[in-house]
């Protein structure tokens, strides 16, 4: 196979040259276009994280102006959206439907196709960022049955999405800021994080040409699996089976005998507490204060992450918390249901991928990707008519 290299699950291919995100896996460093993300998340909002994802630097008061007018303006979707949404059965996973009505949005938006018109980059850039927050309260809302909620633009991006989840009545829904603020910080972590499944896809189909509607499609589609996006449902779901501290020495003898897996441990990169974990943990109290509710999961949450850390099954693999394990106590307390949690880390994630698409648009380099294989099949093989075999 000449000087072909075997690397399945890429651990150790460099796909492309990228700008956008820095991670150090070993010390738990995360920066959005170099910046820290402790710096982004106190300083900052996840629109204006947005812009400097997408654009590799920070807004001027005047361009930071301009980004909120546009997002602003290209928060609603189509009508025909919203009735392709209503011929998902009742019981439709969010996801999906978010990962079908993102596809379908590049058949509203055909120009997009032309992937070297700048303008048509960047608002297409600016229409997935502004309606993914209606696309996923949308599918929220189908999934319990309930109208959907038009946008309010006179409330922020993060308190506009709120409302589109849980306003019941007019004349409009008051977010509370405590669960606003976490909100957005959530969004900031999830902004980017550079060649991961869901980027890597992105990248992969947007190389064949693809409108960012479809590469972006593919990016949901990625981060639906429990391996990625979908660990926020699988935490929630495995603590609600653990129930209660008591059962976690067994739990954890289960995980150790490699009949499951500790949901929301574990990174690829991060060989050390995974530092977006360690923001976000920083805001449960907060929103259970805020909803005024009591979870037992954090109780059990809270003693499954100390033992697993005093264990050596999981400290010599260098498992530690990864952001997962935390944001499934918040989407909950939010009173999200499990299965839409993951349509916030695509809200969230939505810049990245479009950042990564950008990039790979005017990277000089760009080829179409085409892994090779190592061929272990049968050759030369005959044909033997279906009355003989
Ligand atoms: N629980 C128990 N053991 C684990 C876990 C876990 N969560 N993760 C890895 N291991 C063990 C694995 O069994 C293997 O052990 P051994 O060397 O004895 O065979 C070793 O650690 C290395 O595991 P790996 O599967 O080769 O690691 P990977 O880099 O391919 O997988 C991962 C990374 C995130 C898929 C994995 O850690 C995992 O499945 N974690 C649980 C799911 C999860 O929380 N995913 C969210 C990732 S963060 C959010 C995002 O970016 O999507």
């Amino acid at each position: 196979f000449g000087l072909m290299t075997y690397d399945p699950g890429f651990t150790n291919t460099a796909s492309c040259r990228s700008a956008v995100t820095y991670i150090d896996g070993e010390k738990g460093i995360l920066e959005h276009r170099g910046i820290p993300i402790e710096q982004l998340t106190e300083h900052s909002n996840f629109l204006e994280v947005s812009y400097l994802v997408l654009h590799g630097h920070l807004p001027t008061q005047k361009e930071y102006d301009e980004w909120v007018y546009d997002i602003t303006h290209h928060t609603y979707v189509h009508e025909m959206i919203k009735r392709f949404m209503d011929g998902f059965r009742h019981d439709a996973n969010p996801m999906g439907m978010l990962l079908a009505s993102v596809g379908a949005l590049s058949t509203f938006y055909p120009e997009a196709r032309d992937t070297s018109d700048e303008f048509q980059r960047y608002v297409s850039a600016v229409r997935l960022i502004a309606k993914m927050p209606t696309l996923a309260a949308f599918a929220y809302r189908h999934s319990l049955g309930l109208p959907y909620v038009y946008p309010d633009n006179d409330l922020t991006y993060t308190g506009n999405f709120l409302s589109m989840l849980f306003k019941m009545a007019e004349p409009r829904y008051e977010p509370d800021p405590r669960i606003e603020k976490a909100l957005d910080v959530l969004f900031i972590l999830h902004a980017d994080h550079e060649q991961n499944c869901s980027a890597a896809a992105v990248r992969v189909v947007g190389s064949a040409i693809n409108d960012p509607f479809t590469s972006v499609a593919a990016g949901v589609a990625g981060l639906y699996g429990p391996s990625h996006g979908g660990a926020n449902v699988a935490v929630l779901k495995m603590l609600e089976r653990i129930k209660s501290a008591d059962n976690i020495p067994d739990f954890l003898q289960s995980v150790k005998d490699g009949n499951e897996r500790l949901m929301g441990f574990g990174h690829r990169v991060y060989k050390n507490y995974d530092p977006r974990a360690r923001i976000i943990r920083g805001h449960v109290d907060e929103v259970l204060e805020a909803t005024g509710k009591s979870s037992p999961l954090l109780d059990v949450a809270i003693e499954l992450e100390k033992r697993a850390l005093d264990d050596e099954y999981f400290t010599d693999r260098k498992l530690y918390p990864n952001v997962d394990y935390w944001s499934g106590i918040i989407y909950e307390a939010m009173g999200i249901p499990t299965d839409a949690f993951t349509v916030m880390f695509a809200i969230g994630r939505t810049p990245g991928w479009t950042a990564q698409w950008m990039e790979l648009m005017n990277d000089e380099e760009f080829r179409i990707a085409r892994p090779r294989q190592i061929y272990t099949g049968p050759r030369q093989t005959d044909y033997v008519p279906m009355g003989e075999r």
